[in-house]
């Protein structure tokens, strides 16, 4: 069976309009999108979610940052989905991303370690959780858009 993972475009992404970009290299390198969702996160569903950062010092702006505006979320499916997905996001730091991975989505569209304008999830156990977080049965919390 493919592995799942959870993807999220940020809110500089979604706003500086690289979804469409974002979206064509999803595809072009394999993988299927399952299922997305666009959803506007509260304060407190952002922290529930970064829960394992909120000793860092970076917490509160990554709160900030991803409250800003709407995310787009998605469920990405082929072999080995996690770590190939990490691989085509490219480093944390963007603008190292631009020097040392060129190609990659944070070249692309990430501006620093912070607004780095892609999530994805680090191990098959995050995966799980962060999949049914935002697609499970007691994903209603999740404040979502209405256009
Ligand atoms: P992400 O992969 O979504 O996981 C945690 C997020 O915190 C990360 O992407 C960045 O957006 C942010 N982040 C990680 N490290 C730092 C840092 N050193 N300074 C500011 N933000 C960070």
């Amino acid at each position: 069976e493919k592995e799942k993972t959870l993807a999220i475009i940020k809110p500089d992404g979604l706003l500086g309009n690289y979804t469409n970009d974002i979206k064509r290299k999803v595809l072009e390198y394999g993988f299927s999108i399952s299922k997305e969702k666009i959803v506007h996160l509260d304060e407190v569903t952002v922290k529930r979610f970064y829960a394992e950062h909120s000793s860092k010092s970076f917490f509160s702006s990554l709160i900030n940052y991803m409250t800003s505006g709407p995310v787009l979320v998605m469920v990405l499916e082929k072999d080995n989905a996690i770590a190939d997905w990490r691989a085509l996001m490219g480093p944390t730091d963007a603008s190292k991303a631009k020097i040392t991975h060129p190609h990659s989505i944070r070249a692309m569209c990430g501006l620093n370690t912070e607004k780095n304008c892609v999530h994805g999830s680090d191990s098959s156990k995050s995966a799980q959780r962060e999949i049914s977080f935002f697609f499970g049965e007691l994903s209603t919390d999740v404040i979502t858009e209405h256009d």
